[in-house]
């Protein structure tokens, strides 16, 4: 578990008692450890360095958005891949520079494509319509990126594959010539092609990347050619995966970075190579803890939580895998199968993978903790107010200080958006 640690049975996280944290911070409560999202960063970074690449870190910050994680990543000079005017305007609020952002929406409005071109953002299109819009609305602003579908997508669940026949993202493979005749009709500079294909991948799902990226560089040859300069930057996305489960492999980093360096190379490519990881870098330095309110032999034995899918919504959205430990009691000859069931009006809104595969844990109490492992990634970030719940607190943790950087919300704060007080 890394910067986890049992002692005397119980969960520490940087050597804090994780249930000691929950009672002081209250629950539910997203704990993450800066120390080992710096160590992920500069992991991925040197991988390329050790391949005489300098890659260009573009964190996707839709994973974690969370402020004090931003202002560090700045700190590591990395760049950023945005996907609303809002992720743009925080990010600027953390002190990145327009250079350093590039924005990656799809379906994207005309208001929107206008605070873009007002924040000096560089927009890379998914459509030609966005092409045609952009010219359209800011004649002036004239260097774009293109995205394209690659058609082979990969991704730890079918809704996080995002290349394919089936999927809004991108441009077409075989118009991506056409979007760059449009763009260069309007007079746009095409500084970069992009592609991301899917998120959470692992294992073999590299070498389904690294065919891709072999298109996207083939993609690049080809636009280059017609536009007769070459293009600034190639960038291959992210999707690195974790290993959520027990059993799961680590991402084959080296295989990764040497995957794409050799592309690079090989082709005498002299364009910047830009990544967009976002899971890999916060993924697994947070966690999510809940108090037990209920605990109870039904048809199966449930333990119920003071956390729902609003808070984390992996489980029931992507019958996604994250451990469970039982921070009072983390292992014990004395267990039981578990459905880990959350407080909202839903059958759906449970913690196992599958409501048929309940989860072993040492038999629990009401009143103790539970920890959600690897849930610094599309974690916060996906909370919702589904029943009114509000949103969880989050600490921070950085060479073992704290910090309380959201405290969790209350009613007043769902209710700001009333035109009318009640
Ligand atoms: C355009 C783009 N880039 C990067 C990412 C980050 O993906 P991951 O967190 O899997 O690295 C995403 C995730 O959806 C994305 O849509």
């Amino acid at each position: 578990m890394e910067h986890l640690d049992v002692l005397e049975n119980r969960l520490k996280i940087c050597g804090f008692d994780v249930a000691e944290l929950a009672e002081k911070y209250g629950t539910p409560l997203y704990i993450y450890n800066l120390d080992r999202i710096v160590e992920n960063y500069e992991l991925l970074k040197s991988s390329f360095e050790n391949e005489g690449i300098n890659v260009k870190i573009h964190y996707a910050m839709k994973a974690n958005s969370n402020p004090e994680i931003l202002k560090e990543l700045r700190k590591l000079e990395s760049c950023l891949d945005c996907v609303s005017p809002n992720e743009v305007k925080l990010a600027i609020k953390c002190g990145f520079k327009s250079k350093d952002i590039l924005f990656t929406g799809t379906s994207v409005s005309d208001e929107d494509l206008k605070i873009l071109t007002e924040e000096e953002i560089l927009i890379n299109v998914d459509s030609l319509s966005q092409i045609k819009r952009l010219a359209k609305i800011n004649p002036k602003r004239k260097e774009i990126s293109i995205r394209i579908n690659p058609q082979i997508g990969a991704g730890i669940h079918e809704h996080t594959i995002t290349a394919g026949k089936y999927v809004k993202f991108g441009i077409p493979e075989e118009n991506v010539i056409e979007a760059a005749k449009l763009a260069n009709g309007f007079g746009f500079k095409i500084k970069g092609i992009h592609e991301h294909i899917g998120s959470g991948w692992l294992g073999n799902d590299v070498k389904n990347f690294l065919t891709t990226a072999n298109k996207l560089i083939e993609i690049y040859k080809k636009i280059s050619s017609f536009l007769g300069y070459e293009l600034e930057f190639i960038d291959f996305g992210g999707g690195p995966g974790i290993p959520y489960r027990e059993n799961d492999e680590e991402f084959p980093i080296k295989q990764y970075s040497a995957g794409i360096s050799e592309i690079v190379r090989k082709e005498d490519i002299n364009a910047d190579v830009f990544i967009e990881p976002g899971r890999f870098i916060v993924g697994d330095a947070g966690i999510l803890v809940c108090k037990i309110n209920t605990v109870e032999d039904k048809y199966v034995p449930i333990i119920g939580v003071d956390a729902g899918f609003n808070c984390l919504i992996r489980p029931a959205f992507y019958g996604a895998y994250h451990r469970i430990i039982l921070c009072e009691n983390v292992e014990s000859k004395n267990t039981k199968d578990y459905l880990i069931a959350g407080n909202l009006c839903e059958s759906g809104d449970v913690f196992n993978e599958n409501r048929e595969i309940l989860r072993k844990l040492p038999i629990a109490e009401e009143g103790q903790h539970i920890a959600l492992l690897d849930a610094g990634a599309y974690g916060f970030t996906m909370a919702s107010n589904y029943n009114l719940r509000t949103k969880p607190a989050e600490i921070i943790i950085k060479e073992r200080n704290i910090k309380l950087v959201r405290r969790k919300e209350n009613l007043e704060d769902m209710l700001t958006t009333l035109e009318e007080k009640l």
